[in-house]
């Protein structure tokens, strides 16, 4: 930490293989040199292997020396391991958050994987078919565990750290055909009505690095490939500076 700013380093869709020991070596020292904390969005390994884990865990643990938030993305639940692989990870010091909290130095962290479904007015409604119904409630799941994530947030500043996007503005350079599974407008709501000071996601491997959701609040695609892209020269990782001096910790938004 450096004075009163804390340094958030984000990054997205390591897809993490079992080829992958040592690949991550550099990333992660210039990481611990550059941050205070690391956040990580999703996709943390390729298919959801144990083994993949377990290299990832390896990679942290020999280069990473910072506190790690993460979130899982679509592809670490993939081999219907999930519990497995965040346990590995957890014994490396990676907290994944699944509608939870974590407030580090000040900073609070409010995680949760997301969905897809679409946005705005053309969003997928609930409407029809039981298995359409389904995967809209998937979606209003999502959104209510980030709500809740957020209101137990005590810190003014408050980063929430996703996988699908909230807004379209930071997917919308993909192919048109798949802009609704890249994410849902459902996770802007509370991302509006909690004051968040930013979002950084994942996921639209070809997405844009930033946009804005309809309040101001920025919106960071933090995906690898993004920022392989759009900053070719810098390190793959986005470095954000909050500032924590002077604020006192505010009540929970939205609670009785
Ligand atoms: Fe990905
Ligand atoms: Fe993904």
């Amino acid at each position: 930490m450096n004075g009163d700013v804390v340094r958030v380093a984000a990054v997205g869709d390591l897809h993490c293989g079992k080829a992958s020991p040592g690949v991550f070596q550099p990333l992660f020292t210039r990481m611990t040199e550059s941050a205070d904390v690391v956040v990580m969005c999703g996709d943390l390994t390729d298919y959801g292997l144990p083994e993949e884990a377990r290299v990832l865990a390896r990679e942290v643990g020999g280069a990473l020396k910072l506190p790690i938030v993460a979130v899982f993305g679509n592809h670490d639940y993939e081999s219907g391991c999930a519990d497995e692989v965040r346990a590995l990870l957890a014994d490396a010091g990676v907290r994944v958050l699944d509608g939870d909290g974590v407030e580090i130095r000040g900073v609070g962290f409010a995680g949760v994987k997301g969905f897809a479904g679409g946005f705005g007015d053309r969003a997928l409604q609930s409407w029809g078919e039981p298995v359409l119904k389904s995967f809209v409630r998937e979606a209003v799941e999502e959104a209510l565990k980030l709500e809740t994530a957020l209101a137990r947030l005590r810190t003014p500043r408050r980063i929430a750290v996703l996988h699908y996007s909230p807004i379209r503005a930071t997917v919308e350079t993909e192919p048109a055909e798949i802009l609704p599974f890249l994410g849902s407008s459902r996770l802007e709501d509370p991302i509006n009505r909690y004051n968040v000071t930013l979002v950084v996601h994942g996921h639209a491997h070809h997405g844009a690095p930033e946009g804005r959701t309809t309040t101001g609040v920025p919106v960071y695609n933090v995906s690898v490939p993004v920022l392989r892209a759009a900053f070719p020269e810098q390190p793959t990782f986005r470095l954000f500076e909050i500032p924590v001096a002077g604020e006192a910790a505010v009540p929970a938004v939205g609670t009785p």
